[in-house]
């Protein structure tokens, strides 16, 4: 055990400035390797996904490329609780950021990138709204297959542009919109020699399914009433219905949660087909500040539709503000993630406050990406002035003086 010795005078302000505290190790005595926690080592172990594999499809093990994702915390955080108005329920975060390229993408990336790997592809694609292609760009450099990403041009973050470079796969830009990118892509793999890794794949949502494997396993098996998530493309909200459905067939769930699929108001096509009793489907012009769902024509519509018929679920839109607002509310509490992921929380607040949602429900919202994956909406969030947002939270500007660093302790931190 590390002691930690204080050497100063009983003062409240010295006796918590750590420079006067001396920390000494205690080397006195022997230690083995046996006294530190082991860090675990099959594949089972170690990958989130992969130790779900009785419920995946069968891929040999020496093809799997895995980069140990999943095992993403829930965290319960009773401020959240509060923002989704659930006075006597509560609201937890499964947190897919904490996957090794930051968002949920990882999940259903291992178990296509590998059966890329055992059908000996020679090159894989994605068409992106930026996680994707990052996760994609990944993954196979781990396996060491070239990748192709098709990017809208100007309209995905730059951090998630970054990554996927960064990672080394050819990243085509375009002129024109997420669902136009797809759409190329889906050509080009009908003549030619490419392995397509959008979540139209049936191997994507496989490895998606286990974020719903995990959140029952964290709650030891206990159903929560909703399980909520944002809506784009929907490979998500298929794969959720397809977990739920086979946990069931298996015996691990007595009872199905209901799904509830929110998009951001501007790209909003799944909740239209919804109000209209799904009888009526029409892609629409996307536009939303959360980039990663500025998706007009689902891929994965029918199968979403499916989820939410199964589940008894529900579909919502929340606008750009409530968005923004919902994440910063996230942020603020330690947590963060990039816009797109906060839909989860602003759509409950708003189903709750309609009556929609019992506010004693337990909600397990899903936090689809990191607050890194987007620096450039924090920054515009806490510096805009028309108009200055809620929970905006603006860095102090001082000389380089004391007085006036003593003031700002005074009043903006203590005050
Ligand atoms: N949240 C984030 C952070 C996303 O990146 C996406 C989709 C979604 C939610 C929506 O998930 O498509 O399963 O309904 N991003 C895709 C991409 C489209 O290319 O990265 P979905």
């Amino acid at each position: 055990m590390a002691s930690v010795q204080d050497n100063t005078p009983s003062s409240r302000e010295q006796r918590t400035n750590p420079e006067t505290f001396t920390v000494s190790i205690n080397t006195e005595r022997t230690l083995t390797a046996a006294d530190f926690p082991r860090t675990p080592g099959t594949l089972a172990e170690r990958s989130g996904v992969w130790r779900f594999a009785s419920l995946l499809p069968e891929i040999p093990e020496d093809k799997i490329v895995s980069r140990w994702e999943g095992n993403t915390p829930l965290y319960w955080d009773q401020r959240l609780s509060d923002y989704a108005g659930l006075t006597s329920g509560r609201f937890g975060v499964k947190h897919e950021g904490h996957n090794p390229t930051a968002s949920f993408k990882d999940r259903g990336m291992t178990v296509a990138v590998s059966h890329a790997n055992a059908v000996g592809a020679r090159v894989i694609a994605c068409a992106s709204t930026g996680n994707t292609s990052a996760s994609l760009a990944s993954y196979a450099a781990t396996a060491g297959i070239p990748a192709i990403v098709l990017v809208p041009e100007g309209k995905i973050s730059y951090s998630k542009l970054g990554q996927t470079i960064a990672y080394g796969a050819t990243v085509v830009q375009i002129d024109g919109d997420f669902d136009r990118a797809l759409k190329l892509l889906r050509e080009l793999v009908e003549t030619e020699n490419v392995y397509l890794a959008n979540s139209v794949n049936p191997y994507r949502p496989e490895g998606q399914k286990t974020i719903v494997f995990e959140i029952l396993a964290q709650l030891d098996w206990q159903v929560p009433d909703i399980i909520a998530l944002p809506g784009g493309n929907l490979g998500n909200t298929r794969a959720f219905g397809k977990a739920l459905s086979e946990a069931y067939a298996v015996g691990l769930i007595p009872k199905l949660p209901q799904v509830v699929t929110i998009q951001a108001a501007g790209a909003a096509p799944f909740v239209n087909y919804f109000e209209s009793g799904f009888d009526h489907y029409e892609p629409v012009h996307a536009d939303t500040i959360a980039t990663a769902i500025k998706i007009g024509d689902p891929a994965s519509i029918e199968q979403a539709r499916e989820t939410i018929q199964l589940t008894n679920g529900i579909v919502a839109a929340v606008s750009d503000d409530e968005i923004m607002d919902a994440k910063a509310q996230i942020d603020r509490v330690g947590i963060g993630c990039e816009p797109a992921s906060a839909a989860s929380l602003a759509g409950i607040r708003k189903l709750v406050a309609a009556g929609k949602v019992s506010p004693d429900a337990t909600v397990v919202g899903v936090v689809t990406g990191h607050v890194l994956k987007d620096t450039d909406s924090v920054v515009k969030y806490h510096f805009d002035d028309e108009p200055r947002h809620p929970l905006a939270n603006r860095p102090v500007q001082i000389p380089a003086d004391l007085d006036a660093l003593k003031k700002v302790l005074n009043d903006a931190v203590l005050g």
